[in-house]
């Protein structure tokens, strides 16, 4: 029996996980047991709890999706956003490394989620895990310090994403859905480049890896990136979402400088994904065929 335990499960990708594991949509070569956690059952901002919830229970792998991913109140709830993405990674890895754990539990396997807010937004090409990082915000430095606490440990993986939507909790995806079919138009920015990431295909992703990691033992630590394939403007997506909902509401493209916000936004924030891609054999879907996806979901047909 493996088991894994998801922190922060309740949230877009805690939520997909949990859909992919109760529909069986990956098959894994040996029987799994899925432990799903929140804030409300376990607070990772405790260390006590987080160690004796360690000594009572061991896990072969985390998937921690815990995080604190309200990018403007982060600028001044700053205490909160380092805590929850920073020290409570640490919180983790330090009590997997308890000395009163079990052999066992000390080869926990750490899979950890960041953010493409680790870099300025000033590139011109797809960010690659070896380029200089350069936090703009309060929540890409918590995020960045995240991930070191993380690579600290041994086992750890740290992959990175973009612009994650879902059927499940709050995102552009669902709030651009929902206001073009209220209002006649709407303004969305059209100089910010990126790719949107289903928040089911990293889930999927993340679960290949575990899987691969079972079956031929390569859990290859490190860092990775990963989004669904394609570049686009939030425009564009605000557009083909308005599209698809056969909406009349008008998509107009605005500048950044027109749309002011507590924290400024990347420019540019397409990350390349070769390394997860040649690492686990991952293909990864287009964004508007996830996105296809994704409204069967939302629309349930
Ligand atoms: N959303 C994006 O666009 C985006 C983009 C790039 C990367 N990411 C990263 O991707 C990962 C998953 O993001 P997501 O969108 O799925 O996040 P999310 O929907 O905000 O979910 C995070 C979950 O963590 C919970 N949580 C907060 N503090 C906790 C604590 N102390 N103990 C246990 N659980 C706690 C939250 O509960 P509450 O709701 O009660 O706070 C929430 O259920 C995160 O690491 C995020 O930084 C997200």
């Amino acid at each position: 029996m493996i088991n894994i335990l998801v922190t922060g499960a309740n949230g877009q990708l805690g939520s997909e996980l949990k859909r992919i594991s109760d529909d069986n949509i990956i098959v894994f070569e040996k029987q799994i047991n899925f432990v799903f956690t929140d804030i409300d059952t376990l607070d990772i901002s405790d260390s006590n709890s987080l160690q004796e919830f360690f000594k009572e229970r061991s896990f072969d792998y985390i998937i921690n999706c815990a995080a604190y991913t309200n990018v403007d109140l982060a600028e001044t709830d700053k205490e909160s956003a380092y805590n929850v993405n920073a020290t409570c990674v640490k919180n983790i890895t330090d009590a997997l490394k308890n000395k009163d754990l079990s052999t066992e539990q000390a080869g926990t396997k750490f899979i950890h989620i960041s953010t493409d807010y680790v870099f300025d937004g000033n590139s011109h090409i797809p960010y690659t895990e070896v380029m200089p990082t350069n936090p703009q915000s309060v929540y890409g430095s918590s995020k960045l310090d995240g991930e070191k606490f993380a690579l600290e440990n041994d086992k750890s993986i740290v992959i990175r994403t973009s612009w994650l939507y879902s059927s499940y909790g709050k995102n552009f995806a669902k709030t651009i859905h929902k206001l073009c079919q209220e209002k006649e138009s709407l303004n969305v920015v059209f100089d910010q480049i990126g790719t949107p990431t289903y928040a089911y295909d990293l889930a999927i992703a993340i679960l290949q890896i575990v899987k691969q990691s079972i079956k031929e033992n390569n859990f290859i630590t490190g860092l990775y990136h990963f989004s669904n394939e394609g570049v686009c403007s939030w425009y564009d997506f605000a557009k083909i979402i308005a599209d698809k909902a056969n909406s009349k509401c008008i998509i107009n493209p605005i500048e950044s400088k027109d749309y002011p916000a507590p924290v400024k936004r990347p420019f540019y924030s397409v990350l390349n994904k070769n390394k997860i891609k040649s690492t686990y054999n991952i293909k990864i879907p287009h964004w508007q065929d996830s996105l296809n996806d994704f409204f069967k979901i939302l629309t349930n047909n």
